[in-house]
């Protein structure tokens, strides 16, 4: 299993933050954003990741994070981080396209880094065997997201992008596991009305081969694309780390 953080986007709603740098080197707390995503993901086992930023931001994550030095594996051993440019903001199946041949016949995690889990990802990388998986969570704010709908063995139905009408509150959360077949899926694949080569379409593809596990997240989950969000996120931390320092 490889892992693909995805870390570009201009980041516009964060400005003026994001004018001189780029959303995933902010703080939330203690740490640049980017660090939850790769903390998140060695601690699951995965120990060869790319990172996919623009051009423009680029030496910056390698100023941050070099080789991937600074995460230890458990065992010891090295964590090796390794770099893609995307050069255009063109969706989130566009950036993980640029991971195709990083990727190989593997089978990948993609992560969005602006976001954050406090769940437990581990169980969920072992027990993967083929198909997809999407993690949900439930939001009341449904619209703003992709929405799926699952039946009662845990498969999803459907996905629908950001829907007018959604059929449940079921957020689709920025952390997909995909087999290799995910390039396949992208071969012709249209722009959406908003100009992207969405997540969601691929996802629909496992749907119609009826091969996409739904996982409902148990904890926090955090979107840092907003600056409410972004202290939301810090002031959790904060308080992670205070009840650490009072009960050890
Ligand atoms: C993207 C996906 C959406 C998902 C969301 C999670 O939306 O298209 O399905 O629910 O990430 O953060 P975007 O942030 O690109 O609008």
């Amino acid at each position: 299993m490889k892992a693909v953080i995805l870390a570009g986007g201009a980041g516009t709603r964060l400005r003026p933050l994001t004018l001189a740098t780029n959303k995933h080197l902010l703080p939330v707390y203690d740490k640049p954003v980017i660090y939850y995503a790769i903390e998140k993901i060695v601690a699951a086992g995965i120990y060869k990741i790319m990172v996919v930023t623009s051009g423009e931001h680029i030496a910056d994550f390698i100023k941050l994070l070099g080789s991937g030095q600074e995460f230890s594996r458990p065992q010891g051993g090295q964590v090796q981080i390794v770099y893609g440019i995307q050069n255009e903001p063109n969706g989130i199946a566009y950036g993980l396209y640029i991971a195709r041949d990083y990727v190989g016949t593997d089978d990948c995690l993609l992560f969005l880094g602006d976001n954050i889990f406090e769940d437990d990802l581990t169980p969920h990388i072992k027990s993967f065997r083929d198909g997809a998986r999407v993690f949900l969570k439930n939001v009341p704010d449904p619209q703003r997201f992709g929405i799926a709908t699952v039946n009662k063995k845990g498969t999803v139905t459907a996905i629908e992008e950001k829907p007018e009408k959604p059929t449940s509150d079921l957020a689709v959360t920025g952390l997909y596991l995909f087999d290799s077949t995910v390039f396949d899926k992208m071969v012709d694949q249209p722009k959406s009305a908003r100009g992207e080569y969405e997540i969601t379409y691929i996802n629909n593809k496992y749907v119609k081969e009826g091969k996409l596990e739904a996982v409902l997240l148990e904890k926090e989950w955090f979107d840092v694309g907003t600056v409410d969000s972004l202290l939301a996120a810090s002031m959790h931390m904060q308080e992670k780390e205070r009840r650490k320092a009072r009960h050890g």
